[in-house]
């Protein structure tokens, strides 16, 4: 059976309540329920990480090496700055897909930028919570 390690980053526990306007009202909990269930579908197991602290994200990439086939990262605010979790995504070169709720491109400039979108095979965002199902499925095609 394969096995994905998915990361959310920093203040998406907050999903539901935190900026409705831009996030929608969608919960981590329920994200996760469906990914999960997209998952058990496809014979996949999930491990599901969030975390507001960089080094925990940086610590389970590297420790993902030998224990998974694929990585699905939401890696929030830590995308535009982040060369740590940038280079732990390098290092352990597993398929990996970079996925955000909205599009960044349409907003603030700094977060034009993303330091993880050139260690990953790709980046799906814009579309709210579907770009995780989208991104898992994404994984799914890459790995299975
Ligand atoms: C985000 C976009 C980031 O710019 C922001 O810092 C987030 C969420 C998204 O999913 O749209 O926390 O990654």
């Amino acid at each position: 059976m394969k096995k994905f390690l998915v990361i959310h980053g920093p203040n998406l526990q907050m999903l539901g309540v935190r900026e409705p306007g831009v996030y929608g009202t969608v919960t981590l909990a329920a994200i996760n329920s469906r990914l999960k269930k997209i998952a058990a579908k496809r014979k996949i197991s999930l491990v599901i990480l969030q975390s507001n602290i960089e080094g925990k994200i940086v610590d389970a990439i590297g420790k993902a090496r030998d224990r998974f086939d694929g990585i699905l990262i939401n890696p929030a605010a830590y995308t535009h700055t982040s060369v740590a979790i940038r280079d732990a995504l390098a290092a352990v070169n597993l398929p990996a897909v970079e996925v955000h709720l909205s599009n960044t491109h349409t907003r603030e400039e700094f977060r034009r930028t993303s330091l993880i979108s050139p260690v990953v095979k790709g980046t799906i965002m814009g579309f709210g919570p579907h770009s995780y199902y989208l991104g898992l499925e994404a994984l799914i095609e890459m790995v299975v």
